[in-house]
């Protein structure tokens, strides 16, 4: 399995503190059966530029040589204008891909302008914005028309593992996946103890409620982020 964000990289965010912590995590992560990891260190535009959190990132690499699965880079980037001072955003997407994985500031209500500015970053920057852990966005989350303007722009949808595997919003979720509106899976692990890797307890679930169908769509649309193949259209169609 492929798990399309992380926070493993010890000393650059609130995730992995130290590379005893990141390791652990890596071994249970290859116990859940993933071969690949995305790391979604966090970017936040105010607080560094990229070149400072590009080296940061390396640095946080290279510590982990001893690694048994795949690492790949990629950032969790936080909305914010400043990200238009950047001529690309190339050192941020997913694998030099043009796959970012963006977290948008939390809000009561969606407007014009967010679509706007959603539109203005994937036209400046040619980029396709995954929507990290979308069931955060309440706004988004509890309106289907807002996520199906999101879709039709080419935008994709990530969800938490822990969003199925809590009881409370399991239902939503799956039925969510069902009706396509759901793109990718993420552990969004930051630790061993609170928020630990847990994709494959997900994985389980899926497979349990609503089939195997759902799972191998859901990693193969994983494994088409890292190969910056197109998910969608963009006319939100699904590409086959
Ligand atoms: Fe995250």
């Amino acid at each position: 399995m492929i798990d399309i964000h992380t926070h493993i990289l010890p000393h650059i965010d609130d995730g992995a503190k130290d590379v005893e912590e990141a390791l652990k995590m890596i071994e249970y992560l290859e116990r859940q059966k993933v071969h690949t990891a995305i790391c979604t260190p966090h970017f936040d535009p105010r607080k560094s530029s990229i070149e400072e959190f590009s080296s940061k990132r390396e640095k946080a690499f290279q510590a982990m040589y001893a690694s048994k699965i795949t690492l790949i880079s990629g950032s969790e980037t936080l909305y914010h204008d400043l990200l238009y001072q950047y001529s690309d955003l190339d050192h941020i997407c997913i694998n030099n891909t043009k796959y970012l994985l963006l977290e948008l500031p939390y809000k009561d209500r969606w407007s014009d302008y967010d679509m706007k500015c959603i539109i203005k970053l994937m036209n400046l920057f040619n980029i396709i914005p995954i929507i990290a852990h979308i069931e955060r966005y309440k706004f988004l989350w509890k309106n289907k028309k807002n996520i199906r303007q999101l879709m039709n722009l080419g935008c994709l949808m990530q969800i938490n593992a822990n969003t199925i595997i809590d009881r409370k919003q399991r239902k939503m979720a799956l039925h969510y996946i069902k009706k396509g509106y759901i793109d990718v899976i993420g552990s969004d692990c930051h630790n061993m103890s609170q928020r630990p890797p847990n994709l494959k307890d997900a994985f389980v679930i899926i497979e349990k409620e609503i089939g195997n169908y759902y799972c191998d769509l859901l990693q193969h649309n994983a494994d088409s982020i890292i190969q910056g193949i197109m998910i969608r259209n963009d006319t939100g169609r699904f590409m086959i």
